[in-house]
């Protein structure tokens, strides 16, 4: 628990900057698992920050993002991949083939979906699995767009939004009734098998979600409670976002 949102921002950047460095020295890739949305924003910035003042490089860094809203169209303004060009890859020197993020671009009901997150699943594995997760915890839970009643062996797949989910992305796509109803996302499964998982929550808002993913039961109407289970799992809150535990 940190004083606030800057402090965890910083804390895990520096984290990450530790992993990075560990695995280059080691000659190895460090795989990242990422995720999109205003809490992890600051902590992009100090790493945008490091790459530029503290010769950090992502030369051997490969990510792959938790998610992406179906049915955009390529380079829509909501679009996860835009928003991860926009806040990191567009200011370090990570190598764009490097990048994955799941292609929101199909149909909601192409048959093509789940070949492609077969797909998305086969390219982690290929990575060698990975290294550090980082995560969001939405107000219901969710972590990735794993919504109420998600399995824990959930893999990659084709996700319906929750209401509380769609509302909070309103004001992103201009009102709920343009929020997408369906996302691309990595299960629970996919999540779980990260070496290291780092999850991030900030203000009172997420206070309840926080304490039910930690001190309540394990159970499938809080995706981020399977968390318990993980060998090396951290939550980084701030003061707000700590305000529900006991
Ligand atoms: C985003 C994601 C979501 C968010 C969560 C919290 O890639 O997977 O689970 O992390 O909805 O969103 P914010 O950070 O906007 O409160």
């Amino acid at each position: 628990i940190f004083p606030d949102a800057a402090d965890v921002s910083e804390a895990v950047a520096t984290l990450i900057k530790k992993l990075v460095l560990e695995a280059a020295a080691q000659g190895q890739h460090c795989v990242l698992g990422l995720a999109t949305g205003s809490t992890p924003k600051e902590m992009y910035r100090h790493l945008v920050r490091m790459h530029r003042d503290e010769e950090l490089s992502f030369k051997h860094v490969i990510t792959f993002n938790l998610d992406e809203y179906l049915g955009l169209k390529p380079g829509a303004l909501q679009s996860y991949r835009r928003f991860m060009q926009v806040h990191l890859f567009d200011h370090i020197d990570i190598l764009p083939e490097n990048t994955h993020v799941p292609d929101g671009s199909l149909a909601t009901d192409s048959p093509q979906i789940s070949l492609r997150c077969n797909e998305y699943e086969r390219l982690i594995a290929d990575a060698g699995g990975i290294d550090l997760q980082l995560l969001g915890l939405g107000r219901t839970g969710h972590i990735g767009f794993n919504e109420r009643g998600s399995s824990c062996e959930s893999r990659t797949r084709r996700v319906a939004l929750g209401e509380a989910t769609r509302i909070d992305a309103a004001a992103d796509f201009f009102g709920k009734e343009h929020v997408p109803r369906y996302a691309i996302s990595m299960g629970a499964a996919t999540i779980l098998q990260a070496r290291r998982i780092v999850l991030m929550a900030f203000g009172e808002g997420k206070a309840a979600a926080v304490a039910q993913a930690v001190e309540g039961p394990v159970t499938n109407q809080i995706a981020a409670s399977f968390l318990q289970d993980h060998p090396s799992a951290a939550l980084y809150v701030d003061l707000g976002a700590a305000a529900g535990l006991t």
